[in-house]
């Protein structure tokens, strides 16, 4: 049977509609922004894209504050100081990979902790492992949110995370590894340094794919009956036409052959890692609001 295909643009849909009615339960408040950008990274662009469009969809005011390429670390931390006082915007997101003269992790620690919607202040990264409240990584938490919104939720299941970064793998892990509902989950990281990868990847009853090479999961590698989650996002050329296009991590066409239930590339990941942001805005807002 062929795999359930889990649209991310229709379970974002829906989280922009709750969200339309929390804001509008802010009696006139507008929950605002504000997203850090050095440079002119072309690759960031459709996400900047997104960003702008969902904010506008739900009521979120954004801005686009931009530095120059060869900012210094002081012209940085001192706009993202302005941001931290700037009572419009109750959330700040830093555009990540900084250029690499930059310390991003000096970067990250500087946005304030109350509204650092991305969950990258090590701050939040801390509360995240202990299982405190805070905010999630967005892409992360944006698998987290797909998997129980479409029915699959990780609970009491071995979830296998290709991936060990710090805004996708590592996060998502801590995520899913916490005695709550919705996660509760028995937790595999696999990485380059991983021996036996497809054995292992095979043990998953959900696989995430989030490495960033096209068809790095083959239909070999993935159990029959598996839920499978590609986060990849990679521009390959279109053989046909020569044009440039999306793919994900996941060999599509084959592992949907065996999958239970897939996400597509692009309309998978994305625009749920778009609503998760826009979710840690609203949050913000209501806290920063209320107090
Ligand atoms: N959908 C979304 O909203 C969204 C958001 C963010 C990122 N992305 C996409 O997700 C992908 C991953 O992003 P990222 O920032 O997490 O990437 P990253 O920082 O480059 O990390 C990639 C991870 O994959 C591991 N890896 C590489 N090749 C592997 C292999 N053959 N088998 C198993 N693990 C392997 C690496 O292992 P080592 O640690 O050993 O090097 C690393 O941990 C990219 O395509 C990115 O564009 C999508």
């Amino acid at each position: 049977m062929p795999a359930e295909i889990l649209d991310g643009r229709s379970i974002a849909a829906a989280i922009r509609q709750e969200l339309k009615d929390r804001i509008t339960a802010l009696e006139g408040a507008v929950p605002g922004l504000a997203v850090l950008v050095i440079g002119d990274d072309p690759a960031a662009q459709s996400y900047l894209r997104g960003i702008a469009r969902g904010c506008e969809a739900v009521g979120i005011y954004n801005e686009t504050v931009r530095l120059p390429q060869d900012a210094t670390q002081k012209s940085l931390e001192d706009a993202i100081s302005r941001l931290n006082s700037d009572t419009r915007f109750h959330g700040i997101i830093l555009q990540l990979p900084l250029p690499k003269h930059l310390n991003s992790l000096r970067a990250q620690g500087a946005v304030s902790p109350d509204k650092d919607v991305d969950g990258t202040n090590p701050v939040n990264s801390g509360k995240l492992l202990l299982g405190e409240e805070t905010f999630f990584p967005s892409t992360a938490y944006g698998v987290k949110e797909l998997l129980v919104r479409s029915g699959h939720s990780p609970e009491g299941r071995h979830v296998v995370i290709c991936g060990r970064s710090n805004i996708v793998g590592k996060p998502l892990a801590g995520i899913l590894v916490q005695k709550r509902p919705g996660a509760n989950a028995t937790v595999t990281i696999c990485h380059t340094g991983t021996r036996n990868l497809p054995e292992i990847t095979r043990s998953a009853d959900i696989l995430v794919a989030a490495i960033g090479r096209p068809r790095a999961i083959t239909a070999d590698m993935v159990r029959e009956g598996a839920v499978v989650v590609d986060v990849g996002v990679n521009q390959v050329e279109d053989t046909a036409t020569g044009k440039p296009r999306l793919v994900g991590d996941v060999d599509f066409d084959a592992v949907a052959e065996k999958a239970v239930a897939i996400t597509p590339v692009p309309g998978g990941t994305g625009p749920v890692t778009t609503a998760m942001l826009l979710t840690n805005t609203v949050v913000a807002a209501e806290k920063l609001l209320a107090r």
